[in-house]
């Protein structure tokens, strides 16, 4: 992408938790590895990308409110954070921001202008945006050309999704005609539950729909590497770093590094899917097989577990005393609570809950 036109990308969703932030610092920190010149913007009042780097907010973290309330240089108040690799800081103070902002004149391209000044000396600009469509949203969507939104999966993953388009396609109309939805990512993705997948299709069919419109994400296109959920990825940050520097090889790792892939070479490039499916075919071979022997290892649990039970039930009552609390994990009061089970091979492995009513039957 060297020598070609900068990439400006806004992560916007105003849900928390959905995997914004852990986007932004895993994605820049991918494209940074591979040479590419990235700066990243903390728009987020709760500075969790700031702390991610390893900055402390309190004290470093005034870059994005100096920018947008006292007219600072953008290119001085970027922090060099890792090789390639620039940080806009937030802190608390971007609250004030948010209000102050609203009686200054041209209130919504503050960011833009700012940005204009700098952004030919980068292949890549990613703003982290912070869980809400206001006044620093908006600036961020008025100086990209892209927005990518994270979405988790679970079964409210598309309420107040209409809302946000809707936003995205005012500022399109009104500030930013440059404006598009590129990608959805899929992130804290459950490839065990089926709502992941049904939340999936639905957004697709929904895309889909939209792509003789003009709408601005008539293009856009589910991401087809998911960040599955791993704990790595929620570790990571409380170290302060990215999670190729916390753990190189995890899941977290991998999925990053396929989706810097596709965002640098296959992202707003209609219909390149497949090719990029393609790239990857030998690592989804792996992980499918991967994903099998874990069926196979589960199923072998649950009958190794169902013979203890009905031991358990055959022997006499002292016997089912002593040993049921061993054999069987915690069972909770919440539906949805996933319990553990002993396997033949000593590790605990999750069984979904009906299983467990199931055992206490
Ligand atoms: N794929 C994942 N697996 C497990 N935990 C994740 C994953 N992605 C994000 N998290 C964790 O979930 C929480 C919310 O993610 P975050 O990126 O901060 O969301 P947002 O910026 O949208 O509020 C954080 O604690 C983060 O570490
Ligand atoms: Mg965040």
């Amino acid at each position: 992408m060297k020598g070609e036109a900068v990439r400006t990308i806004a992560v916007l969703n105003q849900k928390g938790g959905v995997g914004k932030t852990t986007t932004v610092a895993n994605l820049s920190a991918a494209l940074a590895m591979q040479g590419l010149k990235v700066a990243v913007l903390d728009l987020d009042p709760q500075a969790h990308l700031t702390i991610h780097f390893g900055v402390d907010a309190d004290k470093d973290g005034n870059g994005a409110y100096n920018v947008l309330i006292k007219s600072a240089d953008l290119s001085q108040a970027l922090i060099n954070v890792r090789g390639n690799l620039w940080l806009l800081s937030a802190n608390i103070d971007l609250v004030g921001a948010e209000s102050e902002l609203v009686s200054v004149v041209g209130r919504e391209t503050i960011l833009r202008e700012a940005v204009e000044s700098m952004v030919e000396s980068f292949d890549y600009l990613i703003i982290d945006c912070p869980p809400s469509l206001g006044l620093l949203t908006l600036n961020a969507l008025a100086a990209v050309k892209e927005v990518l939104i994270p979405v988790q999966p679970h079964f409210l993953a598309l309420q107040g999704f209409g809302k946000l388009l809707q936003t995205v396609s005012l500022v399109g109309r009104r500030i930013n005609p440059e404006l598009k939805i590129s990608a959805i990512l899929l992130c804290m993705f459950d490839t065990r539950v089926t709502l992941s997948s049904e939340v999936k299709a639905d957004i697709e069919n929904f895309l889909e729909s939209a792509r003789a419109t003009e709408s601005p994400w008539s293009q856009a296109r589910v991401i087809p590497v998911h960040v599955r959920r791993n704990i790595k990825l929620a570790e990571a940050p409380s170290y302060g770093k990215t999670i190729f520097e916390y753990e190189p090889k995890c899941n977290g790792s991998i999925d990053y590094e396929h989706i810097a892939d596709y965002v640098h070479n296959y992202m707003g490039v209609d219909s390149k899917d497949d090719e990029f499916l393609a790239s990857i075919a030998e690592e989804i071979d792996e992980l499918d097989s991967t994903l099998a022997s874990v069926d196979e290892e589960i199923e072998a649990a649950r009958a190794a577990q169902t013979t203890a039970v009905e031991e358990l039930v055959e022997a006499p009552a002292p016997a089912l005393a002593e040993a049921a609390p061993t054999r069987l994990g915690p069972i909770g009061r919440s539906k949805r609570r996933i319990v553990s089970v002993a396997t033949p091979s000593a590790r605990r492995l999750p069984v979904r809950r009906p299983f467990a009513v199931a055992l206490r039957k």
